[in-house]
């Protein structure tokens, strides 16, 4: 497999647990000071893991979710990566299935513990 190709799939995996709402795995592959930028942060700069895990502890949705990472890109810049696509979700909801599309950016930084997720900013396409 590529280094492309791998940090693909460890994006993959993260996206995973976060729709599974699968808070373990998302501890061990982010960084304790990971940063962020996103929606739900409300224009703040988020540093930590606690600001996340009430959207593990409480899930918004309990039906079907999948994130797709639309025309992705990796960048490596020596020891990190920066991944960028268009993050489309699919949820389900009473009705069927809804589509919500974010543009995502991810830095990875190659520790000797492996590849850490160490900062992000999404923002919606409305
Ligand atoms: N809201 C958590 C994450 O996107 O990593």
């Amino acid at each position: 497999m590529s280094d492309t190709a791998a940090l693909l799939a460890l994006n993959q995996r993260l996206l995973d647990a976060i729709m599974s709402a699968d808070w373990r795995t998302y501890t061990e592959l982010c960084a304790a000071d990971l940063t962020a930028f996103e929606p739900e942060a409300c224009g703040q700069l988020v540093e930590g893991l606690a600001f996340h895990r009430i959207y593990f502890d409480v899930p918004l949705h309990s039906g079907r979710r999948q994130a797709t990472m639309a025309s992705p890109r990796v960048r490596f810049l020596g020891e990190a990566a920066i991944v960028t696509y268009v993050r489309v979700n699919q949820v389900e909801a009473e009705g069927g299935v809804q589509s919500h599309a974010f543009e995502e950016t991810r830095v990875w930084h190659k520790t000797e513990s492996g590849w850490k997720h160490v900062h992000f900013h999404r923002s919606r396409i409305h």
